[in-house]
């Protein structure tokens, strides 16, 4: 082999490796905007559901919504494979070094929202209203060990 043919090679697979790199970056980054997009859905989907409590409305409308959050907690870990991390993520480092803490927060997610549309359907405004506050509880959980905290205001 020429030493020409040898660097040609070299320029070659380094070339190979950035996109294999910048592939794996664009895959990381779309991964993040849905999770971030799938927190976001939650969050209103959850909103929604005090103003009906506070509004002493039928908890049964909220029987969909609070499925759609259990499918979430099912679904949610798997936004976070490793290599995931970096970008724009607020996944604290502890989603990918502490992995089965992780996973069991979001099977809490799905349990405790599972619940809740129970109540729903069955009409139960006050166990609806007492389980909306132990939902919301594994949602700050798993934000306080897994997501950076919000930079204050000002
Ligand atoms: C298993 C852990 C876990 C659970 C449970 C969880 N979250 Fe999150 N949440 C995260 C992580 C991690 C992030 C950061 C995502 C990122 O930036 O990649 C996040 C981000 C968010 C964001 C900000 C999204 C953005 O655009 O930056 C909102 C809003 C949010 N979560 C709402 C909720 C609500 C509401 C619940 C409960 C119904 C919930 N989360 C349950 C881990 C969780």
């Amino acid at each position: 082999m020429t030493r020409t043919m040898s660097a040609l090679i070299l320029v070659l697979a380094a070339g190979v490796l950035t996109a294999a790199a910048t592939g794996r970056r664009d895959d990381a980054d779309r991964l993040i905007a849905a999770r971030q997009a799938g927190m976001k859905l939650a969050g209103a989907d959850f909103g929604g559901m005090k103003a009906v409590i506070d509004a002493k409305g039928d908890v049964k409308t909220q029987a969909f919504a609070a499925g759609a959050i259990a499918g979430w907690g099912r679904a949610l870990a798997g936004l976070y494979p490793a290599g995931s991390d970096g970008g724009a993520t607020k996944a604290l480092p502890t989603v990918w070094s502490d992995r089965a803490g992780f996973e069991k927060a979001a099977a809490a997610l799905d349990t405790e929202a599972t619940k809740l549309a129970t109540l729903a359907k069955a009409g139960d405004q006050t166990g609806f209203a007492a389980q909306w506050l132990v939902v919301r509880n594994t949602c700050s959980a798993c934000h306080d060990a897994y997501r950076a905290p919000d930079k204050p205001k000002g």
